[in-house]
């Protein structure tokens, strides 16, 4: 099946995009419920008594619905939009994490974190005296069950884990983290930038506490983004940013705050990208995340057996595929990734290069950067082969060097 024809960019523009990973592209249909938005019901929600502004608050709440409905959270109110996956994940840090760990409680996340989930936890351990401790790799890029066992302890308060790495496409078992942390005291914050695109999320089935994710990885708009928490926790917390919609009455000195969702969306929203998000999950829901799942398979295992042919690349990803998304990072020995993405993109095949917002896990695995493929169920085995080609020409131009030892 060749889905490319329902994203207008694919077929306007001679390339082979294989950076999903960094933002998906938009089909059609997005593309033209955002519009219809801006045409028909633009208005600025909850601040009008006018019918129009009342219609831009159906809408911008029926995909509050959507999603819950999307994600088997049990209750609307437990969705809270932000503007991506990395504010979700600073919400969470500063009203949970900087209110709830003390000095010496423990903080457990992995070496494999993006920035956004890494970053923030340095901030709440430095202001709390709590201490900031990494799950690390074992030899095949996965998190073994006894590193997850010995580092999540009683002391541990907040874990905090990607689904899916950006950068190995490592599938991590979040069920077994969740089980482990709650049965030491330890609420659990799964990152699911990576991994809701291509696979069914239930968060009620994962019984985690804090899930976040960005729309723009999954067909929609950038700049709209989701966090869902338990109500019972999202109620304890303190509000993240303060202004407007967020509060119940405001005094000179003192201010009462609204109830859940608002009390976390101050100020104007991205309507229009959440409107946008709404169509990519009815469009996602469309084709079927059994049809995805099927046709990111057939390529990514296709690319796997076409790229380990290639004896002058070095790959990064786990042997066994079953724990492996549709993220492939891979070095040319003695070249530089941004060198090889250049050279790609004269051929005009994107991939993303560079250290893809994860030092820590590029000093651990002793290098500085990767290139790396990152698919999408638009992508075809042609794709593939022409990734294959590309880099075909680039180790020719680089192989005097490289052998020279340069
Ligand atoms: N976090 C995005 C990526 O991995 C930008 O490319």
């Amino acid at each position: 099946m060749n889905y490319k024809q329902d994203f207008p960019i694919l077929n306007n523009k001679d390339i082979v995009y294989l950076d999903s990973g960094a933002t998906t592209q938009k089909p059609q249909y997005v593309l033209e419920k955002v519009d219809e938005f801006y045409e028909k019901y633009n208005a600025n929600p909850h601040r009008g008594a006018y019918s129009l502004s009342m219609e831009a608050t159906e809408v911008y709440e029926n995909v509050r619905d959507k999603i819950a409905k999307f994600i088997n959270a049990e209750h609307r109110e437990e969705i809270i939009f932000s503007k991506n996956a990395t504010e979700s994940l600073n919400l969470v840090a500063y009203s949970y994490g900087l209110e709830n760990v003390k000095e010496n409680d423990e903080i457990v996340i992995s070496i494999m974190e993006h920035h956004s989930n890494l970053v923030p936890w340095q901030k709440v351990a430095k202001n709390t005296g709590a201490k900031l401790k990494y799950m690390y790799l074992d030899g095949n890029f996965e998190i073994s069950d006894d590193e997850i066992e010995s580092k999540i302890t009683e002391n541990t308060k907040i874990v905090g884990i990607t689904h899916v790495s950006n950068v190995l496409g490592t599938i991590n078992n979040v069920k077994k983290i969740i089980d482990i942390a709650h049965k030491k005291g330890a609420i659990v914050i799964v990152d699911a930038s990576q991994s809701i695109p291509h696979k069914r999320i239930d968060v009620q089935d994962l019984n985690c506490d804090f899930l976040v994710f960005s729309g723009h990885k999954m067909l929609a708009p950038l700049g709209i983004g989701v966090l869902y928490g338990k109500k019972e926790l999202l109620n304890k917390m303190t509000p993240f940013l303060m202004g407007g919609d967020m509060i119940e009455y405001v005094y000179e000195q003192e201010t009462s705050f609204a109830t859940l969702p608002n009390k976390f969306e101050a100020g104007t929203q991205n309507v229009g990208g959440v409107v946008g998000l709404g169509a990519a999950i009815d469009y996602i829901e469309k084709i079927g995340y059994e049809n995805i799942e099927k046709q990111e398979k057939e390529v990514v295992t296709y690319a796997i057996q076409e790229l380990k042919k290639l004896k002058y690349l070095d790959l990064y990803l786990t042997s066994n595929l079953e724990n492996h998304s549709g993220v492939i990072s891979f070095n040319i020995k003695g070249v530089h990734p941004h060198d090889i993405a250049s050279i790609l993109d004269s051929q005009n095949v994107c991939v993303r290069s560079g250290n893809h917002c994860a030092q820590p896990l590029m000093r651990y695995l002793g290098i500085d950067s990767t290139c790396r493929a990152s698919f999408y169920f638009y992508n075809t085995k042609e794709d593939v082969d022409a990734l294959v080609n590309a880099l075909n020409k680039a180790y020719n131009m680089f192989e005097k060097y490289i052998n020279k030892g340069n």
